[in-house]
């Protein structure tokens, strides 16, 4: 098993009820796996812990056998420099990097950079002649598949994506989640994937769905 999450909680402070209430599911080394769950639920609070960003109060996330809900910074940021990825709505780009160095930036951070993989990845992308524009100089939808070309980069074992699409409109959204699930696959890489489209939750392998602090597994739509 990849990753292992077991009872996991977290209360914010001055929160009366714990937002995770000993939630637990795992997750295998290439596979897609859809979260959804209401607005306010808990789905960011979960992958920012999964991305080592935050810690539960109780409970383990074991990947490849070894806890990584407490470790100090530097060994955080080696996970997320080598291990899980992450995606945000906001595409978190560096402003002052072309397109090209965004790309490349994680993988060089983590010492695992491949030139030949990182083209590909561009290429089907559809980036290939954007490489030396700035972020600010390219679409929505563009600057959203540089920021998952650059989480690919790495090929993680885990990418973490939360509401990837949440501010590209329809068609956008669409064609960026195709080949962000093709991509993943191509890189061997498990998906978490937040969202709140059934269709897409469809197009995942499995259904995690997180209402009253706890996982449950949906029927695959
Ligand atoms: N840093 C924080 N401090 C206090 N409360 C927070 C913090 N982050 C999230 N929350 C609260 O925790 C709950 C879950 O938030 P979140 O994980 O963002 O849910 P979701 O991503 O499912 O919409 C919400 O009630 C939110 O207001
Ligand atoms: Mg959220």
């Amino acid at each position: 098993m990849l990753l292992r999450v077991q009872d996991l909680t977290r209360r914010y402070p001055g929160q009366t009820r714990a937002v995770l209430q000993g939630a637990g599911f795992e997750l295998d080394r290439g596979e897609s796996v859809a979260l959804t769950g209401e607005s306010g639920s808990g789905k960011s609070t979960l992958l920012h812990m999964l991305a080592a960003l935050d810690q539960p109060d109780a409970g383990q996330i074991l990947l490849d056998g070894a806890d990584i809900s407490r470790l100090d910074d530097r060994s955080a940021s080696a996970v997320r420099r080598r291990r899980i990825a992450l995606v945000f709505q906001h595409f978190n780009l560096i402003p002052a990097l072309t397109v090209a160095e965004n790309i490349a930036l994680h993988a060089r951070l983590g010492k695992c950079h491949e030139a030949e993989w990182t083209n590909h990845l561009a290429e089907r992308m559809g980036l290939a002649d954007l490489m030396r524009r700035y972020p600010e100089q390219i679409s929505g939808g563009q600057q959203q598949r540089v920021a998952i070309a650059r989480a690919l980069a790495l090929r993680p074992d885990v990418l973490l994506a939360d509401e990837p699409t949440g501010n590209l409109d329809e068609y956008a959204s669409e064609e960026v989640l195709r080949l962000m699930l093709e991509l993943v696959s191509e890189a061997g890489s498990a998906l978490l994937l937040v969202t709140h489209s059934q269709q897409i939750a469809a197009r995942c392998q499995r259904h995690l769905h997180l209402s009253g602090g706890q996982i449950t597994e949906g029927a695959c739509a």
